[in-house]
């Protein structure tokens, strides 16, 4: 039994990247367990840049459980992290700390209380899957310390239920989300596909073109497809599944004509069903049309794909060079055709926070 009148604390810290999906997920089946309603391919980005770190600490002398994103206090009421919380305290387990004298029972969980400091170095909501590494390592770090023993796959199902691409970011590489079949969202988990080192020749650049918050939240976004698009569910059930395939083949023969066609257009395909929406979602703005354009003169020009563009919730573009040599020249493109502004440090070309590509007309 831990011992209540101590002060003791006991924290863990975790750092989960962010995941950019090459498929994207749009669509849920089911609205509070978050069912997709088709699979969909993300590429891990290096924990280096994207990340959310998320330190978490329990203490008998917390009187609720508490949350700060980004140094300011945020209300942990919602359903999403709510049912994280309990589907992990249900799986809590002994935790002994014996330089510390401390031992927590299976049963103290149940009255203990936790805090959660989590910080992305990177925009929030911006349409940059903040919210995918955000709650991955908020259910990550509350399971080391409560030592919770479930494997990989059970715990992506549990981030699931806190944001939908958030089971695709507790592996590295290149991971799939099954959408699954069963009504419970059992088999509605994230597997990998390819580690990190798989296919270690390809650059991603992160373009941020607008750090702002976007209108539309993903969440609200895609619940308005589904109530309103008449593409939606063509794409989910007659189009998804062959590209999954074609994706899944490209990755594992590290086929990049075919990963950057495949890439490229799901992405565009994903922005026709917001503009298929009512009424229509604008998550590209000029700029981000104006780097769909350099990236396709491009690629045409060479005769085969360089670099594969996808855009997530919002209208920075993720580009994904093949090596690193044609990733020097996407920077030289880049800064040419879109110059930051003068006071911008250009470190922020990768990891940003701030606006700074400015459209050279
Ligand atoms: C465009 O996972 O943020 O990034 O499940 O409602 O939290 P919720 O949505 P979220 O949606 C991500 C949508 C996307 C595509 C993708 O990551 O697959």
């Amino acid at each position: 039994m831990a011992d209540q009148s101590k002060r003791w604390i006991l924290m863990t810290t975790a750092q989960t990247p962010t995941n950019i999906a090459v498929i994207k997920y749009w669509g849920k089946r089911d609205e509070s367990l978050i069912l997709p309603i088709n699979d969909s391919i993300s590429v891990t980005l290096d924990p280096d840049h994207l990340c959310t770190t998320t330190t978490v600490a329990v203490s008998p002398s917390f009187d609720r459980d508490r949350m700060w994103l980004n140094k300011k206090e945020i209300s942990l009421s919602s359903d999403r992290y709510q049912r994280c919380l309990r589907e992990i305290r249900s799986r809590a387990n002994e935790v002994e700390d014996e330089k510390k004298g401390i031992k927590i029972t299976k049963k103290d969980w149940e009255n203990l209380h936790v805090h959660i400091d989590s910080y992305n170095n990177f925009p929030t909501a911006a349409g940059l899957a903040s919210s995918a590494a955000g709650l991955a390592c908020f259910v990550f770090a509350l399971a080391r310390l409560m030592n919770v023993k479930e494997d990989l796959g059970k715990l992506s199902a549990i981030a699931r239920q806190g944001s939908g691409s958030a089971c695709r970011s507790l592996y590295g590489g290149f991971v799939k989300w099954n959408m699954g079949k069963n009504d419970d969202g059992s088999d509605s988990i994230a597997v990998q596909l390819a580690d990190e080192k798989h296919w270690d020749d390809l650059v991603i650049v992160i373009a941020v073109v607008s750090s702002q918050q976007k209108e539309t939240s993903s969440t609200a976004g895609m619940r308005e497809c589904v109530e309103t698009s008449k593409l939606i569910q063509y794409r989910a059930k007659e189009v998804v599944p062959k590209q999954v395939a074609d994706m899944e083949a490209a990755i594992k023969y590290h086929d990049f004509p075919s990963f950057a066609r495949l890439a490229c257009s799901d992405s565009n395909q994903f922005h026709a069903l917001c503009l298929d929406t009512s009424p229509p979602i604008f998550y590209m703005n000029d700029t981000s049309h104006r780097i769909i354009g350099c990236i396709e003169k491009w690629n045409r020009a060479e005769g085969s794909p360089q670099v594969a563009y996808t855009f997530d919730a919002g209208p920075n573009a993720v580009l994904i060079a093949r090596n690193r040599k044609v990733a020097a020249l996407l920077l030289q493109r880049l800064l040419f055709h879109f110059p930051p502004h003068p006071d911008t440090d250009l470190d922020s070309y990768v990891t940003g926070d701030k606006s700074i590509l400015q459209d050279a007309g």
